[in-house]
């Protein structure tokens, strides 16, 4: 039988949709930080599904936690309670210090629960709708979020683009302060930029942002999508700034790899959503929430973060004293790091998936590393060192 990385690249030509430029690789199982694709060829995961796997792939404590819920009940619908999501519930608010949770399935679908959410609230209070996000942010693909994330190229072709949203520049207070009106409804940031190219949100900007969102009662929304569940050593990005948002979203690494997102809230903005506001059919089935407990047990028993922070400064240290050719910077909190160097970095990424990593370029000339959250040394000295080779042979 055809088991070939160039078999299932011809079967996806002809039948999937093509809006995803694919890597000619079949990934087939995994094992921590390590993937195997259908010819037996092995790769370290530096990636982790983009923020997604940050246990790595097969840690047996998830499985587990999978395969016993799949033996129970997968979905039930939220006409009824279910164990796991009653658990998780209780284990994000525990954790995050907001008030109430809502299951979606996605981080587009957490970011368009949200602006429901903060828009309900600020109608109650007598304010516009208008959400302001930040040049350089992402926050999905759905029509709301397109237009949340403010980039012109993701919403060519797909107008009309719903309105109701600005979009100003980042860590500047002015344009904060410049832009804000009775309309206002709330400001939406990542604290940390992901698909922008790793950038942080500066502590005093953030702080003032805090301060100013008070005084004004607007609504401040952390989408923390990416830089959430431990990804920067923290459980959330929020606490390396000491800012707490009104709303928070989530997605990615809270599922370990199975689908689902949440919508966090503090009392005053939850208290607007009333019977019927807002509704899903999947979010928040026993399966997903039983994946999500296990992920943060996981987090806490195994002292994951604080072995991202640890791998954080091995990788800071190591980098930066490498003097590679064409690097500017790396940045980055925990293991959600990006490399900018002076060229473009996707013939670079290119290059170390033939050596055997699998990275991601971003933002034009970044290089992101997004492993799972227990990578092991050894295996980031390897990255390192396809790293090294890579850039040697595509300069
Ligand atoms: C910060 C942020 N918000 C929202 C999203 C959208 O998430 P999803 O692709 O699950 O819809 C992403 C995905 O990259 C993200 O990084």
């Amino acid at each position: 039988m055809d088991m070939t990385n160039n078999k299932y690249l011809e079967l996806d030509k002809k039948h999937y949709l093509q809006t995803f430029v694919r890597y000619p690789v079949t990934l087939d199982y995994g094992n921590g930080s390590h993937v195997w694709d259908v010819e037996g060829k092995e790769y370290i995961d530096a990636l982790g599904g983009i923020a997604v796997n940050v246990l790595g792939h097969n840690h047996p404590k998830l499985v587990k936690a999978i395969q016993e819920q799949v033996s129970k009940l997968i979905h039930i619908s939220n006409f009824y309670l279910s164990k796991p999501q009653a658990e998780l519930s209780q284990k994000l608010v525990n954790i995050s210090g907001l008030d109430r949770v809502f299951f979606s399935n996605s981080g587009a679908e957490s970011v368009e629960g949200a602006i429901k959410i903060a828009r309900k609230y600020a109608h109650s209070i007598g304010r516009g709708g208008e959400i302001i996000s930040f040049k350089g942010s992402f926050h999905g693909r759905t029509l709301a979020t397109i237009a949340a994330t403010g980039k012109k190229e993701m919403q060519k072709g797909f107008e009309p683009i719903p309105g109701g949203f600005q979009n100003i520049p980042f860590n500047d207070i002015k344009a904060v302060k410049a832009i804000a009106s009775k309309e206002t409804a709330a400001f939406i940031i990542e604290p940390i930029q992901g698909e922008g190219g790793i950038n942080l949100v500066n502590e005093h900007f953030i702080k003032e942002l805090r301060s100013f969102c008070d005084e004004q009662n607007i609504v401040l929304i952390f989408d923390e999508i990416q830089c959430g569940i431990g990804r920067t050593g923290k459980m959330f990005a929020n606490e390396h700034f000491g800012v707490k948002p009104d709303v928070m979203t989530l997605a990615k690494a809270l599922g370990g790899g199975v689908p689902i997102g949440a919508i966090l809230s503090n009392q005053k903005v939850s208290s607007a959503i009333e019977f019927g506001d807002h509704g899903t059919t999947f979010g928040g089935n026993p399966l997903a929430c039983a994946a999500g407990l296990a992920v943060l047990e996981v987090i806490e028993d195994e002292d994951l973060l604080i072995n991202a922070r640890e791998k954080e400064q091995w990788l800071k240290n190591k980098i930066t004293g490498l003097n590679l050719p064409g690097f500017k910077e790396i940045r980055g909190k925990g293991l959600m790091t990006g490399i900018e160097f002076d060229f473009e970095t996707k013939p670079l990424v290119a290059k170390m998936l033939e050596k055997g990593v699998l990275a991601n370029a971003t933002a034009g000339n970044v290089l992101r590393l997004l492993p799972a959250l227990n990578i092991k040394t050894h295996d980031l000295e390897k990255i390192i060192e396809v790293l090294v080779e890579s850039i040697e042979d595509i300069k």
